[in-house]
């Protein structure tokens, strides 16, 4: 499906010429592209909005070695839509066996942009991540060493816990020692779910950053059942209560500069989220930008908008702004329901809804 079919002008009474913002092109910083004929299915929602992307490596197998990574940027390279400028960044899948020469190898040929650190078993093909993150040492001090940030993905594993505690968990037990053992290692804390995670962000600012997703910033984890049980919300971490959303929104609205776009889109095929046990993830790419711009207008932030989608996060990376724009209108349009995947599909974030917002036009 193309990027226009997936959107729907709705048509309004006078022709009046609809308000527009333009802003430097965004990134996104967390950004499951996939492989095969799911990566041709959605890559192109992805590169219509964001110029980079830090694409995670939670292949089947993992993307463990800077010769696998090279090879998952070639597909992603081919698979790149006509006239397409996307630079994929890619990421190493941390595990046990991980070697500290691996990580600066690739950071310095330019193949690693960052490394992933998935507690074992915390989410979708996390079962290779890390059982002990004090045994990690080694990796962290490289990475500290060469200016390579590490992304965590912060829930405990320990199935005992909570499923709604587990965020918080993890942040006390192992995110604030691992920031007190590393003092100088850039730390991403990924799609940040609670009030709490945003204040840790905030008291370790300039050495940790959080990204924060569309759908976390939209759905409470009260929306997860609705009516009845909703599988294309359920994503890892969990989306928390309503004192959480809140806080996100102020979070990312504020104008501090330690938070940025991380998409998480995790698309799985409707098979795999209806089945008996849902895998978890949201594919919250398509309607990513709109979403957030969204947020900011009800907010009332819409100024700080430019530096959250297209500043924050290449600062933190220590990477260059981009050049270019792209405008969103403030019109009307609809979304369609599902992105076609083979003989299969994709229920997309927000499909069927009316958007206040649509994408314009990308320059440069
Ligand atoms: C992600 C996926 O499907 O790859 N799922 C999710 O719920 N976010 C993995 C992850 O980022 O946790
Ligand atoms: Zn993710």
């Amino acid at each position: 499906m193309s990027v226009s079919a997936l959107f729907d002008t709705v048509p309004r009474e006078a022709a009046a010429v609809a308000p527009t913002l333009t802003i430097r092109r965004p990134d996104d910083w967390h950004v499951h592209l996939r492989d095969g004929a799911m990566l041709k299915a959605v890559f192109p929602f992805t590169a219509a909005q964001f110029r980079r992307g830090i694409i995670m490596p939670n292949l089947v197998p993992p993307v463990t070695s800077v010769d696998a990574a090279r090879a998952y940027r070639e597909r992603i390279l081919q698979a790149r839509p006509d006239g397409s400028d996307f630079t994929a960044l890619m990421t190493c899948y941390l595990t046990d066996t991980t070697a500290p020469d691996e990580i600066e190898h690739g950071f310095k040929e330019g193949v690693w942009a960052a490394a992933k650190l998935y507690p074992a078993g915390a989410t979708t093909n996390a079962h290779h991540g890390v059982t002990d993150i004090l045994k990690l040492a080694p990796v962290l001090e490289r990475m500290e060493k060469i200016g390579m940030p590490v992304l965590v993905h912060g829930e405990a594993t320990d199935p005992a816990v909570d499923i709604f505690d587990r965020e918080a968990v993890f942040m006390e037990q192992e995110m604030l020692p691992l920031l007190k053992r590393h003092q100088g290692l850039k730390v991403v804390v990924e799609h940040v779910t609670t009030a709490e995670t945003v204040e840790l962000v905030r008291a370790h600012a300039g050495r940790a950053a959080g990204t924060i997703t569309p759908h976390h910033l939209i759905i409470n984890r009260t929306s997860i059942f609705q009516g009845g049980l909703r599988p294309h919300l359920y994503c890892l971490p969990v989306a928390k209560r309503e004192r959480h959303r809140i806080a996100l929104r102020e979070a990312v609205t504020s104008g501090d500069g330690n938070f940025f776009i991380g998409t998480d889109t995790a698309p799985h095929l409707r098979s795999a989220k209806q089945g008996e046990c849902c895998s978890a993830g949201v594919f919250g790419g398509a309607t990513a930008l709109q979403t957030y711009v969204q947020v900011f207008e009800e907010e009332g932030a819409l100024p700080h908008f430019e530096a959250f989608a297209s500043e924050n996060g290449a600062r933190f990376y220590g990477l260059p702004l981009n050049e270019g724009t792209i405008t969103l209108e403030k019109r009307p349009c609809r979304v369609a329901a599902v992105v076609a995947v083979g003989e299969e599909d994709v229920v997309v974030f927000r499909g069927g809804e009316e958007l206040p917002w649509a994408l314009g036009e990308v320059r440069g």
